[in-house]
């Protein structure tokens, strides 16, 4: 489907133009991680020091190229949306019981589940106190309102737990208030500081939203297909961790009922004791669900691409179009 040359695109590449941007971002994120409590200030080095991809400021920082040079402000909001990030993985991390995460042990196994939820609350309220200093109260309220949805995106899911009855929109909703509504409002946030137009900025935020749809719903299918060594977290979390994800939505559609009882199983014991992990994955197979799930996140990439293709040609733009493709070829 895509050229040799798309094939070839690496992250590094897409990511270039904005490279000396990024590092001041992290500089800005390490000034930032220090607290008047020296636990909190060890915990947020130790997650900075984890890596992690750095989609969100990126994919800012290249909305804002779109109409110009990056300026601080861009910078500045490129750190807040990191940040928010990471204090929401933190406190997803105590949630979901994670041992690891970006292939080391995630913070809540460290320091215990105590220290991780004060450590996000703090990482939280760092974000809203760095985006304060811009004065502006457009981007507060974008910040505060998309706080709010991703909490109550992760208290949906927490209801929605072991439920092996999960429709596609139950679970659309989720993706939608987890992850796009993020990669929405870092698109939104890029435009604002670049002094966009809002017609301009409505129109990135919905590109990025569907590219953040299509990338948890990839993040999703690799839970069933790569490996704990690509991911940095053990694949098989979802399904173990009491999740219906996509794939095993579309499959269960069509599932006979002890293959049903082999969900059910799971769901219940919380672990693959009965039923192994290779089990599932035979069924999905077997029903075609992870091509159709793939097809429904190209569907996103694709609404994607012809909202970002409104944008002049540009480098900016180009980088663009280029994290799209890299999000539903990615291996991690
Ligand atoms: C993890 O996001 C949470 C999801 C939305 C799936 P990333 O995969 O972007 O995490 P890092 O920041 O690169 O570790
Ligand atoms: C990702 O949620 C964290 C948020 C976006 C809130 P998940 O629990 O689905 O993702 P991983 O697998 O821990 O990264
Ligand atoms: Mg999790
Ligand atoms: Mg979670």
């Amino acid at each position: 489907m895509f050229s040799k040359i798309r094939q070839n695109i690496s992250a590094r590449d897409a990511f270039e133009l904005v490279q000396a941007d990024l590092k001041e971002v992290e500089r800005e994120i390490s000034v930032e991680s220090v607290a008047s409590v020296e636990a909190i200030t060890t915990i947020n080095q130790y997650l900075q020091a984890g890596g992690g991809k750095r989609l969100r400021p990126a994919l800012l920082l290249l909305c804002t190229r779109l109409f110009g040079q990056p300026n601080a402000c861009a910078r500045r909001l490129a750190a807040v949306v990191e940040m928010i990030h990471t204090a929401t993985l933190v406190h997803d991390d105590v949630i979901d019981l994670a041992s690891k995460r970006r292939g080391r042990p995630s913070s809540n196994v460290i320091w215990g589940n105590h220290m991780a939820v004060l450590a996000g609350d703090w990482l939280y309220m760092q974000a809203f106190q760095v985006a304060l200093r811009e004065r502006n109260y457009h981007l507060l309220d974008v910040l505060i309102s998309l706080t709010q949805m991703m909490v109550e995106g992760e208290l949906l899911q927490l209801e929605r737990l072991h439920k092996i009855d999960i429709s596609e929109a139950d679970y659309m909703e989720l993706v939608d208030r987890k992850t796009a509504s993020l990669f929405s409002a870092c698109a939104r946030l890029g435009a604002i500081a670049a002094g966009a137009e809002e017609a301009n900025e409505n129109q990135l935020a919905d590109f990025a939203w569907n590219l953040g749809m299509a990338f948890q719903l990839v993040d999703d299918i690799l839970d069933f297909t790569s490996t704990e060594k690509i991911l940095g977290k053990p694949s098989g979390n979802d399904l173990r961790e009491g999740k219906v994800t996509l794939p095993l939505i579309y499959a269960l559609e069509g599932a006979t009922p002890a293959e049903k009882q082999m969900v059910e199983t799971i769901l219940t014991d919380g672990s693959y004791e009965n039923v192994p992990f290779m089990q599932i994955v035979k069924m999905l197979e077997h029903y075609k669900s992870i091509q159709r799930a793939y097809e429904r996140a190209r569907a996103f990439t694709e609404k994607a691409h012809s909202l970002i293709a409104t944008f002049p040609d540009s480098p900016a733009q180009r980088a663009l179009r280029d994290i799209v493709d890299l999000v539903t070829d990615r291996e991690a």
